[in-house]
């Protein structure tokens, strides 16, 4: 199958750009299809570490590299990713992509602010302007990259015609200033728009084409299902589409099958507030080390589970079988990559939930739309014995018994095969078992 789709299976951070730059061997094209530089992807190559948060990961392999048109796009940012690899970089951008504007950044600050006073408990966004540049989108006053990258009058009028109704929004509806200036911020897209200009790509044509032909290409997907708009936890989750159904939206392909690879922690982890069933820091948003159970600062700390974008402590957790039960049946994946593994060896005993208990009642029903009921499910864990340094295991029978066992109990209980095991950050830190490259 020419096509293949990378999809996070928990709440992000599990590994896709790894795993994405491992399939980048082969490919011809990566296509980023959703979110946008709330995502932050790391890759190591011979030590050296890469964190791209616009550029799909395969821009290191030199391959065809696209952003489609759910992706929502601030030049900004993407200049200076640009110009980290400019020399080799192969981009191409759909005119149809939705820009960040400095006031999506002001009002997701103040979106914040209004949720935590309102409720006590903010969303814990990247204050990247995520949710407010989607919702200009849907509701049709989005600036596009085919404007950014057009006519200069036309898109100085646009942004001056859309700072005017931000601006009062912000006065008149929140009381505060604008954080940006308008003069800096019409000369600064101007510069942008001409800057990013020669990437105007269409990418459904060119994927449509790719696919004909033939061709390998990657979806990569961003965040994780449990993220989602719709099937993820809302309101704790960003606004936009990381399942692997969204492909096809974003991309304007028709509906085809293609491969789909779930990726998984070997634990789980949340930036961000919500119900975390298996949560190992008591449930609190921000983490508080020092409430924090042992385990959950010994693979945190091991784990180096601190946000790529935000720098912000991750919330950890022990594997949920429940969860991901569950986003397998929204993704249906083909097989499942296990990363950070070498991050649970030196525990003494490591738990996985096979179910939660719920006023008395075993259940393993994964209420993603009940924050309440979730908030209030106990796991029911199975217990493994622990493990000793695995990652210089290059082969699956080089992993101890007690590390075997425990992916084998996660492959029984969601019913798809563990193709890879990652040992470590690097390249070569992998364990492949039957995975086939596309
Ligand atoms: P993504 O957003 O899904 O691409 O994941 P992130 O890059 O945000 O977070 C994953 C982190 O774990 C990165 O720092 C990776 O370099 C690192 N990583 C990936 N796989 C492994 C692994 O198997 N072991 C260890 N120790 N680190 C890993
Ligand atoms: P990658 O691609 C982990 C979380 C934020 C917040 C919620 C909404 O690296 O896996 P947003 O800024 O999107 O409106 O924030 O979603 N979040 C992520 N958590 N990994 C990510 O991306 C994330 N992108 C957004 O922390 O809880
Ligand atoms: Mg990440």
């Amino acid at each position: 199958m020419p096509a293949i789709c990378v999809i996070g299976a928990q709440w992000g951070d599990e590994g896709k750009g790894k795993l994405v730059d491992i399939l980048g061997e082969t490919a011809d094209v990566i296509v980023r299809y959703q979110g946008g530089n709330n995502a932050g992807h790391t890759i190591v190559v011979d030590g050296k570490k890469y964190t791209f948060h616009a550029l799909p990961s395969g821009v290191l392999r030199g391959v065809r590299s696209l952003i489609a048109s759910e992706v929502v796009l601030d030049p900004r940012q993407l200049f200076d990713e640009v110009e980290k690899f400019k020399t080799d970089i192969n981009l191409g951008i759909d005119p149809r992509t939705s820009i960040i504007m400095p006031w999506h950044n002001d009002l997701d600050n103040i979106g914040e602010e209004s949720r935590k006073k309102s409720t006590g408990s903010a969303i814990g966004t990247t204050s990247r302007g995520i949710g407010p540049c989607y919702e200009d989108d849907k509701n049709r006053s989005g600036i596009r990259f085919y404007e950014l990258v057009g006519d200069p009058k036309n898109l100085e009028g646009r942004i001056r015609e859309v700072h005017d109704t931000k601006k009062r929004i912000l006065e008149q509806v929140y009381n505060v200033k604008p954080s940006y200036d308008i003069d800096e911020t019409v000369r600064s897209y101007l510069f942008l728009g001409g800057y990013l200009r020669d990437y105007l790509a269409d990418v459904s044509q060119e994927v449509g084409n790719a696919l004909k032909e033939n061709k390998k290409v990657i979806f990569e997907g961003a965040q994780g299902t449990l993220l989602d708009i719709k099937f993820g936890n809302y309101p704790k989750v960003t606004s936009s589409h990381p399942m692997s159904g969204a492909v096809f939206d974003s991309v304007g392909i028709p509906p085809m099958k293609m491969r789909t690879v779930g990726i998984i922690k070997a634990y789980v982890t949340k930036v961000g507030s919500g119900p975390v069933v298996t949560c190992l820091d008591n449930g609190l948003w921000p983490v508080d080390e020092s409430k924090s159970n042992f385990e959950g600062n010994y693979i945190r700390n091991k784990g180096g589970e601190k946000g790529t974008t935000t720098g912000r402590p991750r919330r950890v957790g022990w594997m949920d079988a429940v969860a991901l039960k569950y986003t397998h049946r929204l993704n249906s994946f083909s097989d499942l990559a296990l990363m950070k593994l070498d991050c649970l060896s030196g525990l003494d005993k490591i738990k996985m939930a096979v179910a939660y208990e719920h006023d008395g009642k075993v259940t393993d029903d994964y209420r993603s739309w009940d924050l309440k009921f979730l908030s209030e499910c106990k796991p029911v864990y199975e217990e493994f014995d622990g493990f000793g340094d695995i990652s210089s295991a290059r082969r699956y029978r080089q992993l101890p018994k007690n590390a075997r066992k425990y992916v084998s109990r996660i492959e029984e209980l969601v019913k798809v095969p563990i193709t890879v095991v990652s040992v470590g950050p690097g390249r070569e830190e992998t364990i492949y078992r039957n995975f086939k490259k596309l």
